[in-house]
């Protein structure tokens, strides 16, 4: 599997890339700010986009998606529950798009990627899990987690998304939204470990955590 992490504009935020190295077919996970830097780095790797896969409808995720899909022809993904927000950034009307749920997989040539809708930050968020690299958007970063006090945000459900997370192997590399943390990626493991969000045993300590009592 082909992995890019790349860094796109003033907020920090990272954009993804999962290829398959035979066929070199591609998804970009969020489509934030520079398009010309991402369409750039999938041809330096020889990739070709054929999937647009978005982790939740915020500006610094999305505000690239409709110039993105234009100029390379893709197809936009994203949960059903985002779909009234992203396709807001949607302009051309031929641009495809995909509603997805808990447990889809999208296929990038013979890369399966699973979907695990992760609510809390925004109803529809989700993290993105190939081979045993979790894309995790906004829902948890290195050392911390997402805002839950935006629209659509609700920190009793990022707890249990949370809790949902934790199920996967330690050894699950998670790759965040942004660069806020001390790394630029961590594993499930090390969050059980440093995270004070992710340690929390019950949703009363999270909530006080999170600043909710
Ligand atoms: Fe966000």
């Amino acid at each position: 599997m082909i992995f890019n992490q790349i860094d796109v504009g003033p907020m920090q935020n990272f954009v993804y890339f999962i290829g398959d190295e035979i066929s070199k077919e591609a998804a970009v996970i969020d489509a934030g700010w520079d398009v010309d830097k991402i369409i750039n780095t999938a041809s330096q790797s020889k990739l070709e986009i054929k999937k647009i896969i978005l982790t939740h409808s915020h500006f610094d995720h999305v505000q690239g998606v409709s110039e993105l899909a234009d100029k390379i022809s893709a197809d936009v993904y994203f949960h059903e529950l985002e779909s009234n927000s992203i396709k807001k950034h949607i302009k051309n009307g031929t641009i495809k798009t995909i509603n997805l749920k808990d447990n889809d997989e999208i296929n990038v040539g013979k890369i399966k990627i699973k979907v695990v809708h992760t609510p809390g930050h925004t109803l529809g968020s989700i993290c993105l899990l190939a081979e045993n690299k979790l894309l995790t958007g906004d829902t948890l970063f290195v050392g911390a987690i997402g805002r839950t006090d935006l629209p659509g945000g609700d920190a009793l459900k990022l707890f249990e998304s949370l809790q949902k997370l934790k199920k996967l192997d330690d050894k699950t590399e998670i790759y965040p939204g942004h660069d806020y943390g001390e790394t630029r990626f961590s594993t499930i493991g090390n969050e059980k470990k440093n995270n004070p969000y992710f340690m929390c045993k019950n949703k009363e300590e999270f909530m006080k955590l999170v600043g909710i009592f």
